[in-house]
């Protein structure tokens, strides 16, 4: 399935009233992974109540030992403070990267905003060298404006 083929499925996930936020989230990164062969670990983090550190939410993949990660910290915590999009082509050119896995390769991480805030994103790795473009960056950011719609 295409990016473009994928947005409705969102849509219609987003809208199952019966499943709670963690379910349909769930659902959510099962979908990507499942449809995109170079998504391979997709999960959610969320700010973690008024601390400043991020908590693992639901998740496909490789169950990793990340589930706090401190703002700034990572490619994830980074983004928690700077509210942009973050591409990484080459997770071995990163100095301030957390591994999970080693057969990761590149990542990307979109942040979820609610009201204005940055209250959390979707990150997802890949076994594949440098394989985000645009495209994945603005459907993420479409995903993340479907799942803003659970939070507020
Ligand atoms: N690589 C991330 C940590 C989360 S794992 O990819 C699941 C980072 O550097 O923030």
């Amino acid at each position: 399935m295409t990016l473009q083929e994928l947005k409705p499925e969102i849509k219609s996930i987003i809208s199952q009233k019966n499943l709670s936020t963690d379910e349909l989230l769930l659902k959510i990164c099962e979908t990507l992974e499942t449809n995109i062969d170079y998504y391979n670990w997709v999960g959610f983090y969320f700010k973690n109540g008024d601390k400043d550190e991020l908590k693992l939410g639901p998740y496909v993949g490789e169950p990793t030992d990340h589930t706090i990660i401190p703002f700034g910290k990572g490619i994830c915590g980074q983004v928690a403070l700077s509210n942009q999009n973050f591409i990484v082509a080459d997770v071995a050119a990163q100095d301030n990267y957390i591994a999970c896995s080693i057969t990761v390769k590149a990542e990307i991480v979109i942040p979820i905003f609610v009201n204005g805030e940055n209250i959390g994103q979707i990150d997802i790795d890949s076994n594949t060298p440098d394989p985000f473009t645009e495209a994945d960056e603005g459907f993420l950011e479409f995903v993340c404006k479907e799942v803003s719609k659970l939070i507020s």
